[in-house]
């Protein structure tokens, strides 16, 4: 019996869904061995040692801005997750694999070149708005305007969709971690200490914040003195964070207001009437919503479960291809996307 997997292919988590359920959630990334750049670690583990390791081993981050930056990386990393979500139980599965929205069939190819060599036999390429959109059960067969915006950690990718299709898009490479990188940056800065990515990523979700928040909340965070080299517990406050996050929160509102500039003014209309969809794991900053609502002036909403909706549309498209059929949007394989 044949398989249906849905995979979400991402710059800083790789999901695995199948049947009605995630069967595997790691970071995205591997440690390899510098002089010979063979992959020693995967996922979790080889994220523990993010920022830890020797002149010995490299950690890669194989997809960057949601498209395939290390092909041989990404290939072993697919292998390893799909062998360790299905051990060898699995028989030639059905695979769904989701792209950045408007990016080259190259890296639709490459994307899905990657899963077939885990021995997927059938591997698809959805762009991740389409598939956020089937997930949140939108009809978008129809002549109308629909936002949909993915933030991600290393793209924003914004779409409107409507007659079954993109009609205007931009994967932006400003995303949750232009976050992480301005945390970092402002702890040097105002702090002579220095963090590392997983500390950021504490401090952006504890007390990160794209609004100011109404009551102001401080942390203790621990990093090493930039002049003595010792480690050191200091006090980051949310509003200090909050200034640092203004320039990528503000970026984020410039690539999605310049879509719209290139989106025809009756789309525009219904997407103004309608409101705007958020998913992804950027949209879980404190404030995204109010932000985004009042620079575009739209409501927003952020979609259940926003770190999902894109595997869970993914895997919906590939057990209900009808749900495609009324538009022009087709879902492509790998035979469709060999290169002239
Ligand atoms: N509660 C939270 N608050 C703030 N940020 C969060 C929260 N949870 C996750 N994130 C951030 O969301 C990002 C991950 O989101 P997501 O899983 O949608 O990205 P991705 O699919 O790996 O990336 P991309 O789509 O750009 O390829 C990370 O930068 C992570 O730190
Ligand atoms: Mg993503």
């Amino acid at each position: 019996m044949s398989t249906n997997i849905g995979i979400d292919l991402g710059s800083s988590k790789t999901i695995l869904f199948s049947g009605s359920n995630i069967v595997l959630e790691e970071p995205s990334v591997a440690i390899v061995d510098t002089d010979t750049w063979e992959p020693l670690y995967f996922g979790e583990k080889a994220f523990k040692m993010v920022g830890r390791t020797s002149e010995y081993y490299t950690a890669v981050f194989p997809i960057e801005y949601g498209v395939i930056a290390d092909y041989g990386v990404a290939e072993q990393m697919v292998r390893y997750f799909m062998r360790k979500a299905f051990g060898n139980r699995i028989l030639k599965p059905k695979v769904i694999v989701t792209v950045p929205s408007g990016v080259t069939s190259v890296q639709h190819r490459w994307a899905a070149k990657a899963v077939e060599a885990s021995g997927a036999r059938n591997v698809l390429t959805i762009e991740s708005p389409i598939a956020a959109a089937i997930g949140l059960g939108i009809d978008f067969s129809k002549p109308r305007g629909n936002m949909i915006i993915d933030i991600g950690a290393g793209t924003t990718d914004i779409a409107v969709i409507s007659m079954g299709g993109i009609a205007t898009c931009d994967s932006a490479r400003v995303a949750s971690s232009d976050f992480d990188n301005a945390i970092i940056r402002h702890i040097r800065k105002e702090h002579n200490m220095q963090i590392g990515l997983q500390s950021a990523q504490n401090i952006k979700k504890q007390i990160g914040s794209v609004v100011p928040r109404p009551i102001e909340i401080a942390i203790q965070a621990k990093g090493s003195n930039l002049f003595t080299g010792m480690p050191q517990i200091f006090e980051v406050t949310s509003s200090e964070i909050y200034e640092a996050l203004k320039e990528p929160a503000l970026n984020i509102c410039k690539a999605i207001q310049a879509v719209l500039e290139k989106t025809e003014p009756d789309l525009v209309s219904d997407i103004l009437q309608d409101g705007i969809m958020l998913t992804g794991g950027g949209a879980l900053i404190y404030g995204m919503e109010q932000l985004l609502s009042e620079y575009l002036g739209a409501r927003v909403t952020i979609a259940p479960d926003p770190l999902h909706s894109v595997v869970k549309g993914a895997i919906t498209a590939l057990k209900n291809p009808e749900l495609l059929k009324n538009g022009n949007y087709r879902l492509r394989s790998i035979q469709d996307l060999i290169i002239e």
